[in-house]
């Protein structure tokens, strides 16, 4: 496995969407002060832009801020106390019901889960760009979580998302290398991707390392032409 992301280091909220992709990381240990709720308000919006099977939408965002629930939640959460330093809990629901309804078996199975993971994932990113920590949890007692907010039968807690400024600087997680996990054009493993552009022979991205290289070229030129004039 590969280091594959790099370290935070500049601000996020000045990095593009690539950049903010990269350098997230599951935060499991927060600063003692609060969350704006302007912020958590964006986080929200974040979930609810998430791409959903035929845009049905069948989820519910419950936001926990009470320290005695966020503490029953971390005791559900299999006594992941980490979870108590987090400022903000929001536990993202799939209302399964309606997927069953609209898609049957599968949406009920798949498309539920797979709805939520979408939104998780555009909430955790959207914490990183606006400078908190957070971290996707998903190993919790379902009972333990839905008593603690009095969740009604037909709703399925999917994951919660702790939220906080972080305390901690978490290493860079091992990540598989891309040649690992990528296949072309067929399932045939030992495919050699070291450059994605190269193996997909696109010739834009190609010409652009070309035309960098150049300017390159140009600049060192211009310098030495400059200096030779001086002289
Ligand atoms: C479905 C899912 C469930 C997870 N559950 C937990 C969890 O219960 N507790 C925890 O500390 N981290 C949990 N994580 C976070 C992973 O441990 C983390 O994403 C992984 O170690 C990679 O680190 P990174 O997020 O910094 O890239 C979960 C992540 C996912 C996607």
């Amino acid at each position: 496995m590969a280091e594959a992301v790099q370290h935070l280091t500049k601000d996020p909220s000045e990095m593009d969407t690539l950049e903010v992709i990269y350098t997230r990381r599951s935060i499991r240990k927060y600063r003692d002060i609060p969350v704006e709720w302007d912020k958590v308000g964006k986080i929200l919006e974040a979930g609810r832009a998430a791409p959903s099977a035929g845009n049905i939408q069948a989820w519910k965002f419950v936001v926990i801020t009470d320290p005695a629930k966020i503490r029953m939640l971390a005791e559900a959460a299999l006594q992941q106390y980490w979870m108590g330093s987090a400022k903000v809990h929001i536990i993202v629901v799939s209302q399964f019901e309606k997927h069953r309804r609209f898609y049957g078996v599968r949406g009920e199975r798949l498309y539920a889960i797979q709805d939520c993971a979408a939104a998780c994932q555009n909430m955790l990113l959207a914490a990183h760009y606006l400078g908190l920590g957070a971290c996707w949890v998903g190993a919790f007692d379902e009972d333990g979580v839905k008593r603690a907010v009095m969740m009604p039968e037909q709703a399925r807690p999917q994951a919660i998302i702790t939220l906080g400024y972080a305390d901690e600087e978490p290493p860079v997680p091992t990540k598989y290398k891309l040649e690992q996990v990528t296949m072309i054009e067929r399932w045939k493993m030992g495919q050699q991707i070291k450059d994605i552009a190269i193996t997909m022979g696109y010739p834009s991205l190609k010409v652009g390392k070309y035309i960098e290289k150049t300017k390159e070229f140009i600049g060192n030129l211009h310098d030495k032409i400059a200096k030779r004039d001086k002289k």
